[in-house]
This record gives structure tokens, C-alpha cells and sequence, in this order.
């Protein structure tokens, strides 16, 4: 940390527009497209993007909604559009069966029918997934909140920040490095926020919302300021806790979200870091994901004269809670040599089978050597517990995508959404995306 001059105003990706059809459907339409973006003084970047040369637009719906996405592929290769922690119909997924070929179009549709959240996409080709991201295929989705909760920050863009962190190993030549150079997947040294290298945000509130979205392949971030302060967390990746949570530090792992809420006082220049986690919360067993590495990610730039802040609700959303039937199925996960159960992926292998709305318990177990993660498509969840004791307040909401440091254990009690479908599974895997590539992936059918 202490390296970098803040030399560039953030990017913030533009919010999609839509259509509304005559079927009452809101259409959004995305082109996965090649293009170059300039990150290095060496020289323009070879990059993917939708709708651009690198990341995507944010698209944003609301509960009830339903959305249309017309997905055109004008990439080279085949790919996919995966709707990370969204309830959608199997077929719908955009996991590693809806393939779109090279000229091809998807037009996958749902009604939205789970809470107000931070969720995302990005590719989900089985093979190359990491490639396809570190190219720069990745976007938000906001689901907004039927009647936004008084007190949180929600103007897009000038109080409500759309954070999307990756690292990138960046060649003489300006091209992105495309392969894993750690047994965790790719660990590049050049961060990039929102698609920008070296930025800065000017803030004019008191108070501003990050939504936070750990893009990266392979990178574990541990947010905190370069001054220490305290910030408060408000969500995760399924949506609003039941209550504020203040922390000084927060570890996302690969494709996890937050959203927290900073406060600033004026003049004040902050810098977002990732900061090396803490020994006994995750352990320096996590060094190979990058995890004890010193980053400045953002600086923030607070004006002369800050327009006031409300307080902080001090409720936010009912609690992730549910009943768990008596007795509720329990299945066990074993993450071990980059194999889930001992099995690597087949996709024409179902691993398993759970009934469309049920609610069971997951027991996933890091056995490994190496950290890893746990991720469940078309479904969220609540996490029980971590090696027995109960998680800390701010993993008290839903979640789809769980960090599992070296030896550690979680059981999750997952409510699987409403859509049965005998054939088209959805994926849980690693999302570790190089370790998801090699094989450390399941498949499971609703019906
Ligand atoms: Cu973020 Cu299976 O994906
Ligand atoms: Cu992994």
C-alpha cells in the first residue's frame, strides 16, 4: 500500500436501459463483444465486455418484475451468462449447459422473487471461465428494494458506489496475463475498481453506499481503510442484514458481495486497502490467495462542504431465518484436491437431487490445504455455523457464496427456490474460478 497517486476519477458502469415489451417483460439487452481498453502506459489492452470493451453494464430490476435479457454473443468463442445468487429456472441459469454460440443469441426470462440484493454476472463456460472473466466479462444486477429503506444511501452513482474489485498481471506489452500463476488461480498486482486503474472518488455526502463485489478469480480481499475507521456493513450477497453490523474489516473471497456504508467527515482522503487478514479469522494459511498482500484499491476524496446524512436505520430487513423441517435433509461436501467428494465435474452427471422449495442443510468441509470457497446456483442461504460456532453478525443474512479458509467447515441451511426441472441442473462449485475450470464443481436437479 502507499504506492499509487489516485491519478484517475473512478469509472461507474453505466445502468442498463431497458424496454418494457407488450407482454409487460423488462427487456435489457447485452452483447458480449471483444474490444480494447487502455490500463497501461505500454499500451491499449486486448479486453471482453458487454455492451463495451471491458465489464458490463448495471442492470436493475425489483421484486415482481419480470425481465427479459436478449444475450448476444459476437465473441469469437462460445459462452455463457451466468446470473450469480439469482432465483431463475434451471434452463435460464446461464451455467455451463446454456452455452450461446459465436453469433448466436439467448434469451433467457424470469420473474424477480427474492429480496433486494447485489447480485452479478459473468461467464460460466465449464473450462474457461477464468479466462473468459479475466478478459473482462462481469457486470452488476441490483435488485432494488420495493420501497428503499429510509436512511441507506440509494442514488446510483453519487451516494450508492458500485465497486467491482479484480486483479490483473498486466505484460510489456499491455495484454493481459490470461493463466493461473498460483495454486489459488490468477494473482495479478494491478488492481482494478470498476474497471479502472488508480482511481479516486470524489465524494459530497456524509454518508456512501459501496456496493462491494469481489470479481476477481482467485483474490481474497480483507476491506478496511487506510486509516482504520470503522464502517458499517448493511448486506450480503442475498441482501439486506436484519441489522447494521460496524466493523473494521470485512474478508470477501472470489464472487462474494457487500454492501456497507462508510461515512466521511470534510476533506477527509481515505484510502480503501486490502490489508492483511488478521491471524485466528482466517489463519496465514490463506497467503496463497492473496490473502496477506497490501493493496490500495480507492481513494476517497471528500469535498470542502458534505451535504448531511440520515442516521443509520437501526433495523434493515427481516432476518434470513426459516423453519428447518424436522428433520431436515443434511448432505455432506468434502472439498479435497481440487475434487468435490471425491468426484471431478461431469456434465452429464447429476450429483444431486433436492426437491423444488425445500429447505436442507449443507455441510461443507474445507479439507484441503489450500482455501477455498463454496457457491450454490439458483439458490440462497443462511449460515449455521462455522466449525460449530455461530457465524459473526455480519454473515448473519443471505448468502450464496460461503469462504472456506483451510480446514474449515460450514453448514449451511439453503432454501432451494420454487422452479423443478428432472433434466437441467444447477452447478455448486468452487468459485475459485481456475479450481470451477479444473473440475471442482457438482450438479444438482430441483424437482
Ligand atoms: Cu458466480 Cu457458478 O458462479
Ligand atoms: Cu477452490
Amino acid at each position: 500500500a502507499g504506492t499509487l497517486d489516485f491519478a484517475n476519477p473512478l469509472a461507474i458502469p453505466p445502468l442498463a436501459e431497458s424496454t418494457v415489451s407488450s407482454d409487460g417483460a423488462r427487456v435489457f439487452r447485452l452483447t458480449a463483444e471483444a474490444g480494447s481498453s487502455n490500463f497501461h502506459p505500454a499500451g491499449p489492452t486486448p479486453t471482453w465486455g458487454y455492451n463495451g470493451s471491458f465489464l458490463g453494464p448495471t442492470l436493475r430490476a425489483r421484486r415482481g418484475e419480470k425481465v427479459r435479457i436478449a444475450v448476444k454473443n459476437t465473441l469469437p468463442d462460445p459462452t455463457t451468462v451466468h446470473w450469480h445468487g439469482m432465483q431463475v429456472p434451471a434452463r435460464y441459469d446461464g451455467g455451463a449447459h446454456q452455452v450461446i454460440a459465436p453469433g448466436a443469441e439467448w434469451n433467457p426470462e424470469w420473474t424477480i422473487d427474492q429480496p433486494a440484493a447485489t447480485l452479478w454476472y459473468h461467464p460460466h463456460v465449464h473450462g474457461s471461465s477464468e479466462e473468459q472473466m479475466t478478459r473482462g466479462l462481469s457486470g452488476m444486477f441490483i435488485l432494488d428494494e420495493d420501497s428503499p429503506t429510509r436512511g441507506l444511501p440509494s442514488e446510483y452513482g453519487v451516494d450508492d458506489i458500485p465497486l467491482i474489485l479484480q486483479d490483473r498481471i498486466i505484460a510489456n506489452d499491455g495484454s493481459f496475463k490470461l493463466t493461473s500463476n498460483t495454486t489459488a488461480g490468477l494473482l495479478g498486482e494491478t488492481m482494478l475498481v470498476n474497471g479502472t486503474v488508480n482511481p479516486y472518488l470524489n465524494v459530497r455526502t456524509e454518508a456512501v453506499r459501496l456496493r462491494i463485489l469481489n470479481a476477481a478469480t482467485a483474490r481474497v480481499f480483507n476491506i478496511g481503510f487506510s486509516d482504520n475507521r470503522m464502517f458499517t456493513v448493511v448486506g450480503t450477497d442475498g441482501g439486506l442484514l436484519p441489522a447494521p453490523v460496524p466493523v473494521e474489516g470485512l474478508v470477501l473471497s472470489p464472487g462474494e458481495r457487500a454492501e456497507v456504508v462508510v461515512r466521511f467527515k470534510a476533506g477527509e482522503r481515505p484510502v480503501l486497502q486490502s490489508l492483511p487478514q488478521e491471524l485466528g479469522m482466517s489463519g496465514d494459511l490463506n497467503i496463497e490467495a492473496g490473502g496477506n498482500d497490501s493493496l490500495d484499491l480507492l481513494q476517497f476524496r471528500a469535498t470542502a462542504k458534505l451535504a448531511a446524512a440520515p442516521t443509520m436505520p437501526a433495523g434493515l430487513a427481516a432476518p434470513a431465518s426459516f423453519d428447518l423441517e424436522d428433520p431436515a435433509r443434511t448432505r455432506v461436501f468434502v472439498l479435497k484436491d481440487m475434487y468435490i467428494n471425491g468426484k471431478l465435474m461431469d456434465m452429464s452427471r447429476i450429483d444431486e437431487t433436492v426437491d423444488a422449495g425445500a429447505v436442507e442443510i449443507w455441510r461443507v468441509s474445507n479439507t484441503d490445504n489450500l482455501a477455498h470457497n463454496f457457491h450454490v446456483h439458483g439458490a440462497q442461504f443462511r449460515i449455521l455455523d462455522f466449525d460449530g460456532v455461530d457465524p459473526q453478525p455480519e454473515f448473519a443474512g443471505w448468502k450464496d457464496t460461503v469462504f472456506l479458509p483451510v480446514r474449515a467447515t460450514a453448514r449451511l441451511a439453503i432454501k432451494f427456490g420454487p422452479y423443478s426441472d428432472p433434466v437441467m441442473p444447477y452447478m455448486f462449485h468452487c468459485h475459485f474460478i481456475r479450481h470451477a475450470d479444473m473440475g471442482m464443481m457438482g450438479q444438482y436437479t430441483t424437482v
